[in-house]
């Protein structure tokens, strides 16, 4: 179908001459806003329903183009719809699709309406479905991770500080902290979703429109909260675009670190986990090798979604009221986003569900580094009322004497501790161990398996829900 003839018939009234090819090159968007093509006949329904029920159109005229619209969708589902790039965006690709299947009548969906409104309007829709399919992705990795937190609960490993070993926790309690933080990207995106499910439609280009139109009507019809109130604002501003990417970047960023650790952990150097096969690679040199390169890629992608944050923080900034065209580059941006997000979530929620962790290696080294030194300070502080500066300095000497040695501080000797303190006694062996630490943590949201199992019943709770 279509031709450049068809692009001038939608505004080329006063034109004498057609659109050079490099302009149709810069300005066409339909090879990326053709993502909208459903939400844009939604929109477009209720417009017309809307325009019926105002008797700005007869209703012979909306049955037409509602029928003209299922048969475009039809086309869209099948696959049959033949997409133009001289008709710039799938608005006009719809629009002129509609008249060349119901004639002129076509031209009527457009009375109180501009693509200013109409693109603002699709692309909520959009982002608004976006969020749900995140949301719901989200959860199902929050789920796997609760359930490996659930299963191991007696694992333990070194919790690290500056990535040196710091005190034992339990492995539980690592996985729930990403479960906190997913916890809150969900959060952000609903609040997302929630403040940008307003109604556009309806504004017109920028001024409104001076039909009698009903836009309490359209906005309930699309599901939206209500009508925008300011028809410049609605036309003008992106800021759900960028509040949707500065969600996901954040979430990107703390999969990176899970992707991070996922990397570290599955090294020869610490040898935590192994990553399954279907998700490394071979070295096509070194045949010993055992690749985790999914999770790089996942740390990596977190640059590119950062990368259009700035992107359109750019494209936005500055702009004068109201519409103009710059914002059309707002979807190849958000498309991506979303895209490598989903296979981002869906890649972590395999990785989570099949890595195999390696528990012993994980006690050792939660035995070693003088893990337990803290606990030995508490002791001091405890059992011989020492205040913890002091204790924290008399540990000190120890661990440098089990450093100097060559041995955990479990294993110094009575007489070696009571060199250095008379006042210890036997008992301070009981506290050494990392089953022995990581129970004594038993403080809110600490390390004990008491408080993980609150924690978890906390998040079985909500995630059921
Ligand atoms: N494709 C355009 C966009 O994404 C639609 C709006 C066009 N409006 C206009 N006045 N040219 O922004």
């Amino acid at each position: 179908m279509s031709n450049k003839k068809k692009s001038n018939e939608m505004w080329g009234g006063r034109f004498s001459e057609k659109s050079a090819d490099l302009l149709t090159k810069i300005n066409s968007s339909i090879d990326i806003d053709k993502r909208l093509a459903f939400q844009d006949i939604l929109g477009s329904k209720a417009h017309v329903e809307m325009l019926a029920k105002m008797n700005i159109i007869t209703k012979k005229t909306k049955t037409k183009i509602l029928n003209g619209l299922r048969k475009i969708e039809r086309e869209l589902i099948d696959g049959d719809f033949t997409f133009d790039n001289n008709l710039e965006d799938i608005h006009m690709n719809i629009e002129v699709r509609l008249g060349e299947i119901i004639g002129a009548e076509a031209g009527r969906i457009h009375t109180a309406r501009s693509r200013n409104d109409q693109v603002a309007t699709d692309f909520r829709l959009w982002i608004r479905k976006a969020i749900e399919d995140i949301e719901a992705e989200i959860s199902i990795l929050q789920v796997s991770l609760v359930e490996k937190a659930d299963k191991n609960i007696e694992i333990i490993c070194p919790g690290y500080t500056h990535l040196q070993v710091a005190q034992p926790v339990r492995f539980s309690h690592h996985l729930l902290a990403y479960v906190e933080m997913f916890g809150r990207d969900l959060e952000r995106f609903k609040q997302t979703k929630e403040r940008l499910n307003e109604c556009p439609l309806g504004a017109a280009a920028l001024a409104g429109t001076s039909f009698p139109i009903d836009r309490f009507y359209t906005a309930e019809n699309l599901g939206f909260r209500a009508p925008m109130r300011n028809s410049m604002d609605a036309v003008s501003d992106r800021d759900f675009v960028l509040e949707f990417i500065s969600d996901a970047a954040i979430t990107m960023v703390h999969f990176s670190r899970l992707a991070e650790e996922l990397i570290l952990w599955g090294s020869i150097e610490f040898d935590f986990i192994s990553l399954p096969d279907s998700f490394v690679t071979g070295s096509s040199i070194m045949p010993q090798k055992k690749n985790p390169d999914a999770a790089e890629l996942i740390r990596a992608k977190t640059g590119r979604v950062n990368g259009a944050l700035l992107s359109l923080l750019t494209v936005m900034k500055g702009l004068p009221l109201a519409y103009a065209k710059d914002m059309q580059e707002d979807k190849e941006a958000v498309f991506d986003v979303f895209d490598t997000l989903i296979l981002v979530i869906k890649i972590s929620q395999e990785l989570i569900a099949k890595m195999k962790v390696k528990k012993t290696n994980m006690y050792n080294a939660a035995s070693n580094g003088f893990s337990t030194a803290t606990d030995l300070a508490d002791w001091f502080v405890r059992d011989l009322d020492m205040p913890f500066r002091q204790a924290h300095s008399l540990t000190g000497k120890f661990v440098e004497l089990a450093s100097e040695k060559k041995i955990k501080l479990s294993e110094l000797s009575l007489s070696d501790l009571t060199k250095i303190e008379p006042k210890i006694s036997e008992k301070v062996f009981q506290i050494l161990s990392p089953e022995k630490s990581v129970e004594s943590r038993n403080s809110f949201g600490g390390t004990a398996s008491k408080e993980i199992k609150k924690q978890i019943r906390f998040w079985k709770r909500k995630l059921n829900a």
